[in-house]
């Protein structure tokens, strides 16, 4: 099967009912993103496909061929941190850092949306990102750097703004 990921064509030769996660991490080696709850209830596996936020633990390889699939490897500019990567490590967030991929996803897909988001709109777009080590304060100034980093350099990369009911 022929598929599009980090901006680069691919061939992997698995049954086509192997989760899009199980791919990335074992045949292309993108351990970045991370297997958590392999259920849909954690977040750790957020990739972007279409620009959009989805779950790669129960994402099926059909559903994602012919289309873009994204990791957090590719979301910065080629060498460069996406801003919102740039306001984690300013605000120090990660702990453990193993669900530091898929917020920073979910993240970038908010912004596409909501450039300005409230408290509110940040814990209701990343509620399904869950974090065992409690840095949600942490996220939660971050996304709010976020949005001024990408405010004062609109020429850095964004997500494509997700289609009305965005597949979380
Ligand atoms: S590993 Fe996919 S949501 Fe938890
Ligand atoms: S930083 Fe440890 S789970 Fe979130």
């Amino acid at each position: 099967m022929k598929l599009r990921v980090d901006g680069r064509e691919v061939e992997v030769d698995v049954p086509e009912d192997v989760p899009l996660l199980w791919v990335l991490r074992e045949e292309l080696g993108v351990r970045e993103v991370k297997f958590g709850c392999g259920k849909a209830l954690c977040g750790a596996c957020t990739v972007h496909v279409d620009g959009q936020p989805r779950r790669s633990c129960v994402t099926g390889l059909a559903d994602v061929e012919g289309r873009e699939v994204r990791t957090i490897r590719s979301i910065g500019a080629e060498g460069m941190l996406h801003p919102v990567q740039q306001a984690w490590v300013e605000g120090n967030v990660p702990q453990c850092g193993y669900c530091q991929a898929g917020q920073i996803m979910s993240t970038v897909a908010l912004l596409a949306v909501n450039p300005k988001p409230t408290d509110e709109d940040i814990d209701a777009a990343l509620s399904a990102n869950l974090c065992r080590c409690g840095t949600y304060p942490r996220i939660r100034r971050a996304v709010h750097r976020a949005a001024e980093l990408l405010a004062q350099s609109p020429k850095a990369p964004k997500a494509k703004a997700p289609k009305a009911g965005g597949g979380r």
